[in-house]
């Protein structure tokens, strides 16, 4: 098969503010549930916290050079909302606009397209105080930060993404409390499972009111490539199951203005869902011009015995997830890549008409820097190269496949694993803040040279 990608293919490498930019309390920036979660003993590993993170705050200049040796065609990014307007409402912080404007203005310069993301997960705390994402009210708040984000930086900014993974936000931060604010309450995660869709529609809204009609407005999710253990009725109505309340909660409002009705059965123990107010469907679903779409694994789902506990709501008991054999990432999640070529079919199937970017994928290895001051990672390279020839491979089966972009630029807070999980392809050595490329980097460099992969 051509190894080639087409032209104009976007080759990018994403990142997030609470991960990379530490400056936690400075020019105004107030503090977001990360800041609270992580300073509470025996939420994130080791006690760690973004305050200074990879520094990039004070080090965009020398991350830059490197995206600019890598060759990067974008660069996604996320924007502290806290940094932007500190309290998370009201006037907007000129400070903190102002580290925007000179990073994508630098961006610029390098010849490198800046992506921004709204909402990466740090909500300022004041906003969770007032109730957080299970109210309506926050969604609002949201709506405020995007048009003012987008009039400060809408001259410089063509590519914005309201929100980065809402299941994640939803799920792991109000249902499983892994994430901040630690919340576990299963109701509260489906509130805030909508209102983070209210929130992407009426900051689509907002984008839109505020930036030139050329700029281009996503979303990214992070769909789940789901199997059927068996090919029972069983296990593929856990299979079912857990798409509703995984994948279709965000899909079927945003593309088609509608809840998945069988979400709503599944969930009828939980909530009526009487916070979904007249027209907000109709809100949710403002077109948006790409889809991003975050893989890292796919899952393996049977159905489960009645007393299984489950953190997926209205899935307890139904449902269980099969561990998928061979190799793993530091994380211990499965290393398979036929599952982002899965992902990327079926969306050309459902979502015919709407061009798809990989927003991250990528993995977490156990590297350090050698005495000479090398990293070798040759599993992240075989990871990579795997993931890209069935990114390769959905091209030519006519998935409209935008670009790819690796996660992640640096080492940084990997969120409840703190510094003990490294994803960069930039090794970053805590706390001097150090930067060593590593042997993935410079086979990236390549592949984007090359527009494709090389012979192996
Ligand atoms: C985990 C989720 C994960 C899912 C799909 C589940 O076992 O609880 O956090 O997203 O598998 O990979
Ligand atoms: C998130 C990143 C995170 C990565 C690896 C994604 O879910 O968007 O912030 O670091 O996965 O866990």
């Amino acid at each position: 098969m051509n190894a080639h990608f087409p032209a104009g293919f976007r080759w990018g490498s994403a990142t997030a503010a609470y991960q990379i930019e530490g400056a936690a309390a400075e020019d105004g920036r107030t503090p977001s549930i990360w800041d609270t979660f992580s300073r509470t003993p025996g939420k994130v590993r080791n006690g760690d916290t973004g305050d200074t993170a990879t520094d990039h705050y004070h080090r965009s200049r020398e991350d830059i050079a490197l995206m600019r040796e890598l060759g990067l065609t974008d660069y996604r990014f996320s924007l502290s909302w806290s940094r932007v307007l500190p309290g998370g409402r009201g006037p907007v912080s000129q400070k903190g606009l102002d580290f925007y404007r000179q990073l994508a203005d630098e961006l610029l310069d390098a010849g490198i397209r800046p992506v921004a993301t709204l909402y990466h997960w740090d909500l300022p705390q004041e906003l969770e105080d007032a109730g957080g994402w299970p109210e309506r009210a926050t969604a609002e708040r949201f709506a405020e930060y995007a048009g003012r984000a987008a009039e400060a930086l809408g001259d410089r900014v063509g590519t914005w993404t309201t929100l980065n993974e809402p299941w994640c936000a939803a799920f792991l931060g109000y249902g499983s409390g892994e994430h901040a604010p630690g919340r576990t309450d299963e109701r509260a995660a489906l509130r805030a499972a909508h209102h983070l869709n209210l929130a992407h529609g009426l900051g689509v809204r907002a984008l839109r009111a505020a930036l030139p009609a050329s700029a281009e407005v996503s979303l990214t999710l992070n769909l789940h490539a789901l199997r059927p253990h068996t090919d029972t009725p069983e296990d593929r109505d856990a299979v079912r199951r857990i798409d509703a309340v995984g994948n279709r909660i965000f899909l079927e409002p945003v593309f088609h203005g509608r809840l998945p009705e069988d979400l709503v059965a599944d969930t009828a123990a939980l909530t009526d869902w009487s916070f979904v107010h007249d027209g907000d469907l109709a809100a949710i679903a403002a077109p948006i011009d790409s889809l991003g779409v975050n893989y890292y694994s796919p899952a393996v789902v049977a159905a489960g015995s009645s007393a299984a506990p489950s953190p997926w709501p209205g899935a307890a008991g139904h449902v269980r997830f099969v561990p998928l054999p061979g190799p793993r990432t530091a994380m211990d999640w499965p290393v398979d890549a036929d599952g982002l070529h899965e992902l990327l079919v079926r969306l050309r199937d459902e979502l015919p008409g709407v061009p798809l970017l990989v927003t991250e994928n990528g993995a977490a290895y156990d590297d350090y820097a050698d005495p000479e001051g090398a990293v070798h990672d040759p599993e992240r390279v075989a990871y990579l190269a795997a993931h890209l020839a069935a990114a390769r491979r959905a091209l030519a089966d006519g998935v409209d496949l935008r670009g790819y972009f690796v996660w992640s630029l640096l080492d940084n807070f990997e969120w409840a694993h703190g510094y003990g999980r490294r994803f960069g392809i930039v090794h970053v050595d805590f706390p001097t803040g150090r930067r060593t490329p590593k042997d993935s980097f410079r086979w990236y460099r390549e592949v984007i040279a090359r527009n494709g992969l090389p012979p192996r």
